[in-house]
Formats: structure tokens, sequence, C-alpha cells
């Protein structure tokens, strides 16, 4: 009765935070929870939305808030998706089954991570006809990459998001401290040890040598030689649209645009790359202007209210990602958790837009913000 209570009284997600660092281990909520190096751009990325501030206009009919947009293809019932997030059964057994459950409850598309505990075909089966796409850490054999590729599009993915700000891990510095790594510990194989492929590439089946098996993952999971030309190639692979994921320079967005990519998502890896790297909301707006409505921009990384959403929306953003909150919410209550945070912040998100006098995703503009001095 008193734990139902206290969950009720769970509003922000600061406390959400805080309350899943008391049930899961403290090296599991480390590495969920904190960024890389100093925690420079950790902190930046929630500085950046701290520095607009929202000016409602007032006596526009209100009453009915539509919060639905359309986004590659699909009718979303709101700007928000769940981000590509590895290893999830750290914070919960049942991992992205569950909280890819909690995504499909609410009809919003759920990215599976190219680590993610359990295979793209398991979470795939729990998700009914919700979008889903899957995250592409482009393997470092081809082969392996063409193989995951095509199982996704097989698996009913609709789009390939391949993350660019990962051409080797980032230093973090609490799970150096805890000596913890996840996916070194097999928590982030249920793509790689189901792959026909990448078991044809193994000395020994995987039950008898999960050591090598491991061993063989990590030397192809980092692929710092990567280049723009892995755009082609996954485009020999499949016809589903591509999407890049941890872009921050214009002239990047330049290039995608050359490359024809279908979609960025401007994304510092919430923290856990470069540090002293610039805040995702800081760049958003010229990457909006280069792109010039050609493809979709989304953004993540420090996306913790519904008035972040807002503000993503004003400068630019076609929809954002929503990641650490639904890990605090998965570590807390597995499906209804993630369910209830993600809910909590669609709810404060509609709350705004009917408090700034928007009633439509299109009436949300520049106009409505103003940068603090
Ligand atoms: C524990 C954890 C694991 C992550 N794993 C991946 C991953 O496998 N692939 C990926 O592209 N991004 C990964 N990310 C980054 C998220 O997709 C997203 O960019 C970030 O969490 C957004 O910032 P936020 O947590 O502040 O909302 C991970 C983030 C966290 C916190």
């Amino acid at each position: 009765m008193v734990e139902k209570e206290s969950k009720n009284r769970r509003l922000s997600i600061n406390e959400w935070e805080s309350e899943a660092g008391g049930v899961i281990e403290k090296k599991a909520f480390d590495y969920i929870a904190r960024g890389s190096g100093e925690e420079s751009t950790l902190r930046a990325n929630r500085e950046a939305f701290s520095q607009y501030q929202i000016s409602h206009r007032v006596l526009r009919d209100v009453s009915k808030v539509d919060t639905s947009l359309k986004l590659l293809g699909h009718t979303l019932p709101s700007p928000v998706l769940f981000a590509p997030i590895g290893v999830q059964a750290i914070a919960h057994p049942e991992g992205e089954l569950a909280s890819s459950r909690a995504a499909a409850s609410m009809d919003l598309p759920f990215i599976t991570s190219t680590v993610s505990s359990y295979s793209m075909e398991e979470v795939a089966a729990q998700m009914g006809e919700t979008p889903r796409w899957f995250q592409l850490y482009y393997a470092g054999n081809e082969l392996v990459a063409e193989s995951m590729i095509k199982r996704a599009e097989s698996a009913g993915y609709s789009a390939i998001v391949l993350t660019v700000d990962t051409p080797i891990m980032g230093f973090r510095e609490s799970d150096q401290i805890n000596n913890y790594s996840p996916i070194g510990e097999g928590i982030g194989s249920g793509n790689y040890f189901s792959d026909p492929v990448f078991q044809n590439l193994l000395g020994k089946p995987i039950s008898e040598d999960k050591e090598s098996a491991l061993k063989k993952q990590l030397e192809l999971f980092e692929n710092p030689s990567l280049t723009w030309e892995a755009i082609d190639r996954i485009r020999q692979y499949t016809d589903l649209p591509i999407l890049l994921k941890g872009v921050v320079h214009p002239e990047d967005a330049k290039l995608a645009l050359q490359y024809k990519v279908d979609g960025l998502v401007v994304s510092n890896h919430g923290g856990r790359q470069l540090d002293h790297g610039v805040a995702t909301l800081d760049v958003l707006e010229e990457i909006c202007n280069v792109v010039d409505g050609e493809i979709p921009v989304l953004i993540d990384s420090g996306i913790r209210r519904g008035g972040d959403i807002f503000k993503a929306l004003a400068l630019g953003a076609s929809a954002v990602l929503i990641g650490r909150p639904f890990m605090y919410g998965l570590a807390l209550d597995g499906e209804e958790g993630a369910r209830k945070a993600v809910q909590q912040i669609l709810k404060e998100f509609e709350v705004s837009m009917a408090l700034a006098g928007t009633a439509t995703i299109g009436d949300i503009k520049k106009t409505f913000l103003v940068r603090k001095k």
C-alpha cells in the first residue's frame, strides 16, 4: 500500500530517476544515468533547454489539443519515439520486451538497439503493427552488417537508424570506477548471438564457448573506420529509409542531404560520447535551416519535460526521442513503469501546448520562444 502511494506520487522525471537509483544495482544505475568525462555535455543538454522560455498566446481555442503528426509515412499520436537503448536487461529482466510493449500500448515507435538484450525479432513480436525502427551499429564485418539490416527488414522494421557518433565508446568514468561493461558481460548480445552469419564466424557453437563469441562481438562492435559510403552500402541491402543518429554539425547535415539520407537525429548520445560537446538544442535550428524541410529532423539528449518537446518543435524538430526517462520507469515497474514515465512527459506536453495557445503541432513555431539574455 505504502509502495503504491509512493508510485502514485512520482511525477517529475527527476523523482523517477532518484527512485530508480534505489532499486537497481549502483553500477547499472550509473551506466544508465551518467555521462562521459566530466559530464559537461550531459549538463549542457539540460542547460540548453533552460535557455529558452515559452511566450504563450491567449484567447485561442485550445478546447481540443491535437498532438498527432505524420512522420516518414506513419501517423503518430505524439511527436515522441522511444530512443534506441542497448542492454535494457540491466534495468529489468524483461528489458526491451517490456519497453517495446509499453511503446506499442501508446502507438509510439520503438527503436531497437543493435546491442539489445533480446533479439530484434523477439522485440518485433511484442509490437503488433506499431512502427519499429532498427538502430544499427555498423558491424566491422560486412556480412554481419548486411545480415542484421536484412533481418530488420524481414522482422517488419520500417527504418534503419545508423548511429554515427560512436566510432569508439566514450570514456565513461563511472563505468571505469565500477569496472562495469554490460556489453562485455553479454547483456547486449541479443542480435549478435542470434545472427546466423555471426554464428558462422565462430569456431564453436555459442552454447559451448560463450566467451569467444563475446570476444568476437566486441571485436566487430566498434567500427572506427566507418565513413559516409556506408550509407550506399546499406542502400544495397535494403529499400528502408535511412536515418543518421548523432549528427550535430551543420556541415554533416549538408553531407547527409548529399548522401540522400531520409532523416536526421540530432543527438550527442545523451552526453555519453564526446565530452565538452555541443548541446543538441543549441545546434538544432541551424541544422533545420540547412535541411530546409527536405527531410525530417529529430532530436534527443536531455528531454525530460513536456515543455522540452515544445521547445524542440518550435526550433524546427519534427519529433523527439526519449531515452533515460523510460529506462527509469522500466527499472521501477517494468512495462508499466516505462509507459507511465513517458505518459507523464506526454501529458505535460499536451498541457504545454494548450497553455501556450497551440491546438495543433503545426501551430508550434519559433515565435513562441524567447531566448534568455
Ligand atoms: C543506457 C543507455 C544505452 C544506450 N544505448 C544506445 C544504443 O545502443 N544505440 C544508440 O544509438 N544510442 C544509445 N543510447 C543513446 C540514446 O539513444 C539517446 O541518444 C539518449 O539516451 C538520449 O538522451 P536522454 O537519455 O537524455 O534522453 C543509449 C543511452 C543510454 C542512456
